[in-house]
């Protein structure tokens, strides 16, 4: 890849350093005879650890950046433009159940832009990286979203609403109207691998309601960086306000998205 920015070389240096300890509990969590209780609270520890290394990493390097992690309070920074949005354990669900795809997210947003980002899934050795202007890499390999126009041909992913969400009859709407039109959908379990993906051709698309800011921020930059397009879901709402997102080719959005919104 071309040369890293310092911040994306210590993001890079986070996600490393908070892998080791997750492939270590990953290995337990395989092996665990216990009940699902004992389990969750394993991997909601295993969770907290990730993002109090990445933390520490971070703010040690920054320390006047603003912070935005899935496990702990927003704080403001200092420096009220610059904050690091983190999600320490993308695919809980997945880890949880010994199933190897998951994900570190690390995302540095300036001015409400976001700038540089990481996702890195230890269990594939795979580091997507992206910074504005720079293109979106995986490992050394240049990211490019797929070219192809004909929704018939297509993969797309998607996530399912779960338990406790009331989102799931308009989502079976979504999934009504696209999945007679393409060549299939995935639910792989995991955000920002479904956008980092979708960076590198391997999905057509992706949509999901819902999302929390810290589960797209990095995606979002590299979908966009591979010459993608990324939307929220409600057409002229915040894309990091929970509105859900829509991320495709730029060649086919228009049709996938009004498909998606109906
Ligand atoms: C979840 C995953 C999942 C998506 C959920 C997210 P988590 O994040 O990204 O694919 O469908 O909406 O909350 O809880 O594993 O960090
Ligand atoms: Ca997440």
């Amino acid at each position: 890849m071309t040369t890293a920015s310092a911040n994306l070389n210590i993001m890079i240096k986070a996600a490393r350093l908070a892998a080791r300890g997750l492939m270590r509990d990953f290995g337990e969590v395989e092996n665990l005879q216990v009940t699902s209780k004992s389990a969750g609270d394993f991997v909601s520890r295993a969770d907290i650890k990730a993002e109090q290394i990445i933390r520490d990493t971070l703010t040690e390097a920054r320390p006047t950046y603003g912070w935005l992690g899935e496990e702990s309070e927003e704080v403001k920074g200092e420096d009220p433009t610059r904050r690091w949005i983190v999600d320490p354990l993308d695919g809980t669900t997945n880890f949880l159940h010994g199933m190897p795809h998951w994900a570190i997210s690390i995302a540095l947003e300036h001015k409400k832009q976001i700038v540089a980002a990481v996702i890195f899934d230890p269990v594939k050795d795979e580091m997507f990286t992206s910074e504005k202007g720079a293109g979106a890499w995986m490992n050394d390999r240049r990211l490019r979203v797929t070219n192809r126009r004909d929704m018939i041909e297509m993969v797309f992913a998607t996530g399912i609403p779960f338990a406790g969400s009331p989102a799931l009859p308009a989502h079976l709407k979504q999934t009504a109207r696209v999945a007679p039109q393409c060549a299939g959908i995935r639910r792989w379990g995991a955000a920002a691998l479904d956008l980092a993906y979708v960076a590198a051709g391997r999905y057509d698309g992706y949509w999901e309601m819902g999302l929390n800011p810290w589960d797209i921020a990095a995606g979002i930059l590299l979908v966009k960086e591979a010459g993608g397009m990324v939307e929220p879901i409600a057409e002229g709402s915040d894309l990091m306000g929970r509105n859900g997102c829509i991320a495709a080719n730029a060649d086919a959005f228009a049709k996938f998205a009004s498909t998606v919104r109906g």
